[in-house]
C-alpha cells in the first residue's frame, strides 16, 4: 500500500483538519498524469465525458463501455489521487443487481477506487448495498445533469426553504447509506455552507460557493478548452483553445512554406550507402 495515496478516509481526515480538497475531471492518460503531478486530490472520470469530449448535448448518451475505456486510461496515469468513476445514465437506476455489477466493473476492470452516482431517494438502498460489498460511493445532489430534462431551465437548485430542507435530508441520507463524500452542484452558497456543517462526510462543490470542504471543476472549463458558453461558477485559469489554434496555425504555415521539417527534424543515411542506393535507382 502506497502511504502517499489519497483514499476515501483521507478526504474525511482533511475535512476534520479544515483542509480543503481540490478535485477535477479527467478523461485521458496524459491529462490524468498532469493533474496527479500537480497535486490534485480527487480525479473524477465524469460522465461530462459525453459533452466535453464526445460532443453530445447532454450526459445521457454516454455508455458503460465508454466510461470504462476512459477510466482505464485515467487510472494508468495516476499514482496519488483518488480516482472516482461516474456511473452513466441507466447503469444504476433500473436494477440494483446491475448497478452493483456495473459499479464493481469500474473497480475491477478499470482500476478506479470509487464510483459516483447522482441522486438520493430511489437509489439509497443501492448505494448502501454497494458500500456493503466494498465499493466506495460518492453522492451527487443539487443539479444532477442526468435529470436535466426534468429540471428544464431551472439550473440552480435548493432556492426555497422547502427545497433546501430536502437537499439536507438527502445529504444526510447519503451519509447514512455510507457515501464517503457528496458533490453539491449549483446550490446557493448559504445552503451548501449549512449542509457542509451538518455532515461528517466532505462536500465537494461545483457552483456551490466557497464553504464546501472541496471544489471540483470540469478540466476543459478550467483550461479554456470548452467553447461557446460561459458558466458563472467557472474560473478559467488558462486559454488553451487560443494556444492550440495558434500552434496548429503556425504548423500549417510552416508545412505550406516548407519551413518544417528542417535538417534538425530529419534522419540521414550514411553518405557512401546513399550513393550506392542513388546509383542503383538512376541506372
Ligand atoms: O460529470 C461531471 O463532470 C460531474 C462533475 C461536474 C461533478 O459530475
Amino acid at each position: 500500500m502506497d502511504k502517499n495515496r489519497i483514499r476515501t478516509n483521507t478526504l474525511r481526515e482533511r475535512k476534520q483538519a479544515g483542509e480543503k480538497i481540490a478535485a477535477l475531471t479527467a478523461y485521458d492518460y496524459p491529462t490524468a498524469r498532469l493533474l496527479d503531478e500537480a497535486g490534485i486530490e480527487v480525479i473524477l472520470v465524469g460522465d461530462s465525458l459525453a459533452n466535453v469530449v464526445l460532443g453530445y448535448d447532454t450526459t445521457l448518451p454516454v455508455t458503460m463501455e465508454e466510461m470504462l475505456h476512459h477510466t482505464r486510461a485515467v487510472t494508468r496515469g495516476v499514482q496519488r489521487a483518488l480516482v472516482v468513476a461516474d456511473m452513466p445514465f441507466m447503469s444504476f437506476q433500473a436494477d440494483p443487481g446491475d448497478a452493483i455489477w456495473n459499479a464493481g466493473m469500474f473497480l475491477k476492470e478499470a482500476g478506479a477506487q470509487a464510483v459516483k452516482l447522482e441522486g438520493a431517494g430511489p437509489v439509497l438502498d443501492t448505494i448502501a448495498e454497494m458500500v456493503a460489498v466494498g465499493i466506495p460511493v460518492m453522492g451527487h445532489l443539487g443539479f444532477t445533469p442526468q435529470s436535466s430534462h426534468r429540471f428544464g431551465s431551472q439550473v440552480i437548485q435548493a432556492k426555497t426553504d422547502e427545497q433546501a430542507e430536502q437537499l439536507l435530508e438527502d445529504a444526510r441520507a447519503l451519509e447514512a447509506a455510507g457515501a464517503f463524500a457528496v458533490v453539491l452542484e449549483c446550490v446557493p452558497a448559504q445552503v451548501s455552507r449549512l449542509v457542509t456543517e451538518q455532515l461528517g462526510i466532505p462536500t465537494i462543490g461545483i457552483g456551490a460557493g466557497p464553504h464546501c470542504d472541496g471544489q471540483i471543476l470540469v478540466f476543459h472549463d478550467l483550461v479554456g478548452l470548452t467553447q461557446g458558453y460561459h458558466l458563472r461558477f467557472v474560473k478559467q485559469y488558462a486559454n488553451l483553445a487560443d494556444t492550440i489554434r495558434d500552434a496548429v496555425g503556425n504548423y500549417v504555415r510552416d508545412v505550406r512554406e516548407s519551413s518544417f521539417p528542417t535538417p534538425d527534424h530529419s534522419f540521414f543515411m550514411e553518405q557512401g550507402e546513399f550513393q550506392k542506393f542513388a546509383r542503383s535507382v538512376r541506372r
